[in-house]
């Protein structure tokens, strides 16, 4: 029987299922009894570049299983994702269902392991935005109230799950998973050389907007890119790797900005070899706000609340909400190097998946 089902669908839960997977066939290398798991992979995002790219590069073995379901509306896709595991839980069950992260496969496999009594485990269990228009939010609590392990990157997460009903004993303050990675490959991180070519000896801002709110109205992208195009002097370039639920907003405006650098999504090795040589990085991104902090770059955030305060109040992140005259402040502050100091937050130290496993071993 299998002990334990790894859940990844979308970017960021590659790269902290990358940490789990080596954790766990480093435990297996030693153990006398190796801990069964399979990697089932949702089709949540299918693109080489959002996909592909991350296995190859996170030395991540290649999917037990593909779901392939694509895309679609919230329902849709998560009904999809439900439907299959439950499927493949009949038919070849398991013992534990760990899933990461707050997208939409992230819910849909809890709910159905859940159902045919296989245990959750939660890893990134507890933060909490407040902000329920978001989707990642409601699929945060759904998890959480299911789960029976919980795996926290923060004390708050674990006063929140307490806050809400969890018992103590189902909490494992471990640390974060992505940071894990990023240990792990950070000799890697580099820029590639088309792009590097074309950046030149300019400093540059990195910037990646992804979050509903922020791109499916083309009136409020159009106003903050204008407005962050417009702050960014001259003496800077700005490089943009746009995803692909921005690509549509982009249609037909892109040759408005001439100090854009455009590029696909990118590689992990590439990204973070431009988050880490750029001067500060625009983003909406969850993620990126933890790896931005861990790095020491400044990161101004186009949100108005974040799940993870802990990049704030340590780290070199600061949110901007929608408020422009405080952008365009920052923004200066930004490219004058003029920025607070900040603290690498408690745990996130690259031993997480370690942590992890043993307490997983521990359950079965
Ligand atoms: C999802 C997550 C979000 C996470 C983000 C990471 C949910 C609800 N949202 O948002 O929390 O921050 O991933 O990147 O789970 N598309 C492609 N190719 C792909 C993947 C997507 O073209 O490989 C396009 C599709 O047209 C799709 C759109 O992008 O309609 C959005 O994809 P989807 O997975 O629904 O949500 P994301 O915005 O990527
Ligand atoms: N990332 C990447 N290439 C890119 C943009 C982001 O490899 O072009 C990585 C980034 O380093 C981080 C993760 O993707 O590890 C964050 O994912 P994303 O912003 O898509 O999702 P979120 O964290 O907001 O859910």
């Amino acid at each position: 029987m299998i002990d334990i089902d790894l859940i990844a669908g979308a970017r960021p839960n590659f790269i902290k299922i990358s940490a789990i997977c080596h954790a766990l066939e480093a435990y297996n290398e030693k153990a006398d009894k190796p801990i069964v798991f399979r990697l089932i992979h949702t089709g949540q995002h299918f693109d080489k570049n959002m996909s592909g790219d991350f296995f190859d590069q996170l030395g991540i073995r290649q999917p037990d299983i593909n779901f392939a379901v694509g895309s679609g509306t919230q329902a849709n896709q998560k009904a999809s994702i439900m439907v299959a595991y439950e499927k493949l839980l009949m038919e070849s069950p398991s013992k534990i269902c760990l899933v990461v992260g707050d997208v939409n496969s992230t819910a849909a496999c809890s709910i159905s392991a859940i159902k045919l009594g296989v245990k959750v485990a939660h890893v990134e269990a507890g933060i909490r935005s407040y902000d329920r228009s978001m989707p990642e939010e409601i699929n945060r609590l759904l998890t959480d109230a299911i789960s029976d392990m919980f795996f926290t990157t923060s004390r708050l997460a674990g006063q929140n799950l307490l806050d809400s009903g969890s018992r103590e004993e189902q909490i494992h303050f471990v640390g974060n998973t992505m940071i894990d990675t990023l240990f792990r490959f950070q000799s890697q991180f580099q820029i590639p050389e088309d792009l590097e070519r074309e950046i030149g000896s300019k400093p540059y801002i990195l910037l990646t907007m992804h979050r509903p709110s922020n791109v499916d109205h083309p009136e409020v992208f159009k106003k903050l890119l204008d407005t962050i195009c417009e702050t960014v002097s001259n003496d800077y370039k700005i490089v943009f790797p746009v995803h692909p639920r921005t690509r549509k907003v982009l249609e037909g405006i892109q040759d408005q900005y001439n100090n854009v650098i455009w590029t696909a999504p990118q590689p992990y090795f590439s990204f973070m070899g431009l988050l880490q040589s750029s001067r500060g990085i625009v983003t909406d991104s969850g993620g990126v706000t933890e790896e931005a902090t861990v790095l020491g770059i400044p990161c101004i955030t186009l949100r108005n609340s974040t799940e993870r305060p802990e990049t704030v109040d340590t780290g070199t992140n600061i949110l901007i909400g929608k408020d422009i005259e405080l952008l365009i402040k920052s923004i200066n502050s930004m490219c004058r190097g003029e920025w607070k100091s900040f603290n690498i937050p408690e745990l996130w130290d690259g031993k997480t998946g370690d942590r992890i496993v043993q307490i997983i071993q521990a359950a079965l």
